[in-house]
């Protein structure tokens, strides 16, 4: 059933856990999410971004976010993914289709941010949706050129605090060493956990993940066995996100994962059946790999059973 953000995260954070939040772009990907949700017994954050909407369509994937989510009985949140156009994030909330949005200031000046992330958040709690904002950037949609450029980036706990003070947002994004992609570190996988810490403490309200991904190495070889350019890929690993969630993160983002396995899935299904063209059968062991790849997640975050 559908549910609201800050109930499921205000659980989440009462049993030291946290809820995976995955990018759904068509029907396959969300029959693999809640899949996955029913199967592991998890609450689950379904959420779109301003390009999923662009290929499919607002109505289109959030008629199929109702009907899926009107079938299982683990609470499901639908939620917009980084909206950054002001008029978009708007007509989401009036829709009546989300529970949650994300207001995506991060680009911004401090004191724009505020205003506008001030802004939705009036218009979206009279809807009774709930808000997400971010403060801080997170490499890979907004890239730094260097390393000074991406810790003056990173998030600042008190900084921080005002933010959440003065917007009155439900969830805060913040910017802690993590990246969009799946090429996230070029060595060791560096989160700033120190600040972390700081931040979680400075901050009552739940802290959102972003960035991620794994590249679960099963996935990985997959995918380059069957012809994908992808070698140096690296992603957050488990022990990461399970410090980070230790640390108070309660709501993680997750899109590249589910990419690559759906990547993974058909490239090898094409290469050993090249005789099949039903869209069905080739679509099919996408959907099992995403499954897998979400399970895998809820079990790290430890949302299992919590649903
Ligand atoms: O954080 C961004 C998500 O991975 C969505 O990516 O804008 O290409 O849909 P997208
Ligand atoms: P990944 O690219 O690591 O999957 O991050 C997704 C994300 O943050 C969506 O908002
Ligand atoms: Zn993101």
């Amino acid at each position: 059933m559908l549910t609201s953000l800050p109930l499921i995260l205000s659980k989440a954070a009462r049993g030291h856990y946290a809820v995976g939040a995955f990018n759904i772009n068509n029907l396959e990907t969300l029959q693999a999410v809640i899949a996955a949700a029913e199967l592991e017994r998890s609450p689950v954050i379904v959420q779109t971004s301003e390009g999923a909407i662009a290929y499919a369509g607002m109505e289109e994937l959030a008629s199929l976010v109702h009907i899926a989510a009107k079938k299982i009985r683990r609470p499901v949140v639908f939620h917009l993914d980084h909206g950054k156009n002001f008029n978009l994030v708007a007509r989401a909330i009036k829709s009546g289709w989300y529970t949650s949005v994300m207001f995506d200031g991060s680009s911004l000046s401090y004191k724009e941010n505020v205003r506008l992330t001030q802004k939705i958040v009036a218009l979206a709690h009279r809807h009774k949706v709930s808000v997400e904002a971010e403060i801080g950037a997170i490499a890979g949609i907004e890239d730094f050129v260097t390393v000074e450029d991406r810790d003056a980036n990173l998030t600042n706990p008190k900084q921080a605090a005002a933010f959440a003070r003065a917007t009155k947002c439900d969830a805060l994004a913040v910017a802690v060493g993590t990246k969009h992609g799946a090429y996230k570190f070029k060595g060791e996988s560096a989160l700033d956990f120190g600040r972390l810490k700081e931040i979680a403490e400075a901050v009552r309200i739940p802290l959102v993940l972003h960035g991620a991904s794994g590249v679960p190495t099963n996935i990985k070889n997959i995918c380059t066995a069957y012809g994908c350019e992808i070698s140096s890929a690296k992603g957050v690993s488990d022990t990461a996100l399970r410090k980070a969630v230790s640390l108070g993160i309660r709501k993680v983002n997750v899109d590249t994962d589910l990419r690559l396995a759906f990547d993974a899935g058909i490239r090898k299904f094409l290469k050993e059946r090249p005789e099949v063209i039903d869209p069905r059968e080739i679509l099919k062991p996408a959907i099992e790999l995403m499954t897998k790849v979400v399970r895998q997640k809820m079990r790290t975050l430890g949302s299992n059973g919590k649903g």
